[in-house]
């Protein structure tokens, strides 16, 4: 049986279409970085499911229902709510997205010195504990690194490394253990719950906090439902609550599965860090019951944070997810498996094998896309991760890779149909795509605003 969109559409946004000349001269224009482009010069955008999701009709009544308040704000107190009963954690302060939540975070924890483990940190996340001085480490498991080896859960951290990495680096030079669920960078690919307990167990070993990076809990949660023993009759919300019962803390940007358009927040249980946290909350995002938020967007993401848990929503969802995938399989190309939670990721080595890591594969079929069919994807490898050693050599990333990121609730499947069509037509003709190479770089996050020149020459 078709699983249908749980929705029906009660608001409607025009697309606009382009020509194939004019994406040619828009993407010389961006510099050959799909983040430069103006999204009105994009048909089908999935550079990210993040703040795109399109709101449901309660949330938009509930942003005009919120409560401007600056202190005491009613609608902080809803956010509150719905989230000390989802996490059980006793403190939650907003931030207007995930990366505040980082800053705020590991400018307190933080520092040269410390180094911070995670199954793989999310950019942002390795960027602010970067740029407090402290070392960001993935210790993902080894599955989890191969994109065509298919596994339920290759988001899982490697416990054994990360045993070995504490022993290293000194038990009193870590100040927390991290998890990122759904594994974002590594192809939104779940954690298990078995795998979270383990973590929980070394973390009680060596009495060290754990922190869950929790933007796509729901869509981890209904993966633990669906593929690991014992969970298939416990309800999503279940399963949310028992993963956060073994975390002492989590950020998370509520761009994704709080299914609104902005907002984060950090929690924790630790009354001092939350005292510390509140005060720099306070000189750089704002009063503690809006955190640099407009009230009516906590509004919005406490009904979200609740739609998120439903079962229909998720199931199409994750489907949605798998027949994208399902259907680029059929036709021979490249993706990731098992699909994740939000997104297929292209694998670009062995979708263009003959472009170097160096000269960003992704990146040469990120550009492909937008110029076949006006889709907007985002390279996740050389251009992301890549560096140059002090020695002046490349050094690439474990993996390259396309991310076709899906908005929640804003493409039908036609749409799906439509992106399969010209991904499979850039993959009949990869033996044309080139290379790049970056023209002009900064020097943290450099794939945002990097810009690129295309190689005409063939190796
Ligand atoms: N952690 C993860 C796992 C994320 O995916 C993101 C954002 C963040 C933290 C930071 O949150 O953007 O609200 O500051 N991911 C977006 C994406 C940008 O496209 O995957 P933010």
């Amino acid at each position: 049986m078709t699983i249908i969109e749980p929705f029906k559409i009660k608001a409607v946004e025009p697309l606009t279409f382009t020509t194939r000349e004019q994406r040619e001269r828009l993407l010389e224009q961006a510099h050959h970085n799909v983040f430069l482009l103006r999204a009105e010069d994009v048909l089908i955008d999935l550079l990210t499911d993040s703040g795109t999701t399109a709101m449901s009709a309660r949330q938009w009544a509930g942003i005009m229902d919120g409560d401007e308040a600056y202190a005491g704000s009613r609608s902080y107190y809803k956010f509150e709510k719905v989230l000390k009963n989802l996490t059980g954690l006793e403190h939650v302060i907003p931030t207007h997205q995930g990366r505040a939540a980082e800053k705020i975070l590991f400018s307190l924890v933080g520092g040269p010195g410390k180094s911070i483990p995670n199954n793989t940190h999310f950019d942002t996340t390795r960027a602010n504990i970067e740029y407090s001085g402290a070392e960001a480490v993935d210790l993902l498991n080894a599955v989890g690194k191969q994109p065509e080896v298919r596994a339920d859960f290759k988001g899982n951290m490697d416990v054994d490394a990360l045993v070995a990495f504490i022993e290293d680096r000194g038990v009193e030079n870590i100040p927390l253990v991290m998890l990122t669920v759904t594994n974002n960078s590594g192809g939104g690919q779940p954690v298990s719950m078995q795998n979270i307990k383990d973590v929980r167990a070394v973390c009680d070993r060596f009495g060290l906090p754990l922190f869950l990076d929790a933007c796509r809990f729901a869509e981890n949660a209904m993966f633990i439902k669906m593929r690991e023993p014992g969970y298939a009759n416990k309800s999503v919300r279940e399963i949310a609550q028992e993963m956060f019962s073994y975390a002492d803390g989590a950020t998370m940007s509520a761009k994704k599965d709080g299914m609104s358009n902005t907002g984060g927040f950090l929690a924790m249980n630790d009354d001092d860090l939350a005292g510390r946290a509140r005060t720099v909350l306070i000189v750089t995002e704002g009063f503690p019951t809006y955190g640099g938020l407009a009230r009516r967007d906590l509004e919005a993401l406490a009904i979200g944070l609740e739609e998120v848990l439903d079962e229909n929503y998720l199931t199409y969802r994750l489907r949605t997810i798998e027949y994208f995938g399902d259907r680029l399989l059929e036709a021979g190309v490249p993706i990731l498996e098992p699909t994740g939670g939000h997104a297929v990721y292209l694998d670009a080595k062995r979708f263009a094998p003959h472009i170097p890591p160096e000269h960003f594969p992704g990146q040469a079929i990120t550009c492909a896309l937008y110029l076949e069919g006006g889709i907007r994807g985002v390279e996740i490898g050389s251009l992301m991760f890549g560096s140059t050693d002090a020695s002046g050599v490349f050094q690439a990333p474990p993996m390259e890779l396309v991310r076709l990121a899906m908005p929640r609730r804003v493409y039908t499947q036609s749409h799906v149909d439509y992106c399969v069509e010209n991904i499979v037509q850039v993959f009949n003709n990869r033996d044309k795509l080139t290379g790049y190479r970056i023209v002009e770089e900064a020097p943290y996050l450099r794939h945002f605003t990097a810009k690129l020149s295309r190689i005409t020459a063939r190796r």
